[in-house]
């Protein structure tokens, strides 16, 4: 079946006026942890620019499992906000998804003021402190929050929940041998590496019910050595489907902790980095900024070969990512049997791609993939494209 990427779908138990969902790029104007009039036009003017789905980046489920103080932690404090900002995406005509996580290893612990959690005990390089690992008591208590900001959510409006099961967050640390080496029903087989994720997807749908779709973002490889590999990621993938708890699986890759650029390809934007990191991690980056942010070449659709095996494996609906910036390979990706496709950088760089892109049947988009966007996540004023606000 070869789908129409620009026809209206559904997503479980959501329309969609198309089968574009905007990726989560933490957007960084929430500079109290709440929702901003900024937020709310980021999200507003992609949904006018024609995604189907807009996703909002991060949502954490406790103050330790953000990646920094800025973030929001759903909860009552938060819910206000959180209902305006779907209302008005809604008003134009969109949808909106939440994506719902808990930072694990790859929270600030420094600037969160919380110490973060792992699996196991660990060194973090992003904080330069140690990370604790994660009690019987603490996956108990996340489970929860995960169930309560699902709940949270869905009453404020949400139409999709994104868990973020993917980039060495809490879940997918769980999932790595390397950076899970417990000894308990927590370790060591993958369906013990997995008992978190699958405990937590659980809980949420049975908390939501058929009230929202309900998503995953998983791994299709971690990139780095004692990360899931593609084989593990095929069985988790049949592992989830097997469950029946989410309405399809988004297929990302890398490790935000061990290999960004894994994720995403492209020309590494070091220097940009140093420029804004603390002084500790800039420290950490100028000694080891090249072995940590490698260089991979981009080409369009760079993870299709591994999404492939997965959608060889699974009937469960894909969302293929990861270099999606022309109408050429958003064909390509229902050509090839995905339901849905991903886009982060090149909607960052044109809030209103779809809506040209469906106009131009050989159309591409304008970003360069020269991530000099991922830095600016720590920037005032928040993520965006700087070679857009580029002189000349
Ligand atoms: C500036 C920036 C911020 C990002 N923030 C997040 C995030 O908060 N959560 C997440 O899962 N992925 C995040 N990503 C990754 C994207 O969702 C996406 O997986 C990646 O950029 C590859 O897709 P693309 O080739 O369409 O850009 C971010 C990417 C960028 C460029």
């Amino acid at each position: 079946m070869n789908r129409d990427v620009f026809a209206p779908a559904t997503l479980g138990p959501v329309k969609l006026g198309n089968r574009v969902i905007k990726a989560a790029t933490f957007e960084g104007r929430t500079p109290y942890g709440e929702v901003t009039r900024d937020l709310i036009d980021f999200h507003v003017d992609l949904a006018r620019g024609g995604v189907g789905l807009t996703t909002v980046a991060y949502l954490a489920v406790a103050a330790e499992g953000r990646t920094h103080r800025e973030q929001i932690v759903v909860g009552p404090g938060t819910r206000h906000g959180l209902a305006r900002l779907a209302e008005a995406v809604h008003e134009a005509g969109g949808r909106i998804s939440g994506q719902v996580g808990h930072a694990g290893p790859v929270a600030n612990g420094r600037s969160n003021q919380v110490h973060a959690l792992s699996p196991s005990r660990m060194f973090s390089p992003l904080s330069m402190q140690m990370v604790r690992s994660a009690t019987e008591r603490d996956l108990t208590r996340i489970t929860h929050q995960y169930v309560d900001t699902a709940r949270t959510l869905v009453d404020a409006g949400f139409d999709v929940l994104e868990l973020h099961m993917g980039h060495s967050y809490l879940i997918s640390a769980f999932l790595a041998p390397g950076l899970n080496r417990r000894a308990d029903r927590w370790g060591g087989p993958l369906a013990n590496r997995a008992r978190l994720a699958r405990q937590i997807a659980h809980a949420v749908r049975d908390a939501v019910g058929d009230e929202a779709g309900l998503i995953a973002k998983v791994s299709v490889g971690d990139g780095f050595k004692g990360g899931l590999t593609t084989d593990e990621a095929v069985e988790f993938a049949r592992l989830l489907e097997a469950d029946d708890t989410l309405d399809a699986l988004q297929l990302s890759a890398g490790s935000s902790l061990m290999n960004p650029m894994y994720l995403f390809r492209g020309e590494p934007p070091r220097k940009e980095f140093a420029a804004v990191m603390p002084w500790q991690v800039k420290w950490g980056m100028r000694a080891a900024g090249r072995a940590f942010l490698r260089e991979y070449p981009y080409q369009e659709a760079y993870l299709l070969d591994k999404a492939a095996r997965v959608r060889d494996a699974v009937t469960i609906p894909l969302i293929l990512l990861g270099g999606i910036s022309t109408r050429e390979t958003m064909e390509l990706a229902m050509s090839e049997g995905f339901s849905y496709v991903a886009m982060a950088r090149a909607l960052l760089r044109e809030p209103d791609l779809i809506r040209r892109l469906e106009r131009e049947p050989r159309g591409a988009g304008l970003c360069i993939h020269c991530n000099r966007c991922m830095p600016t996540i720590y920037a005032p004023g928040g993520t965006h494209c700087p070679v857009i606000s580029a002189p000349g």
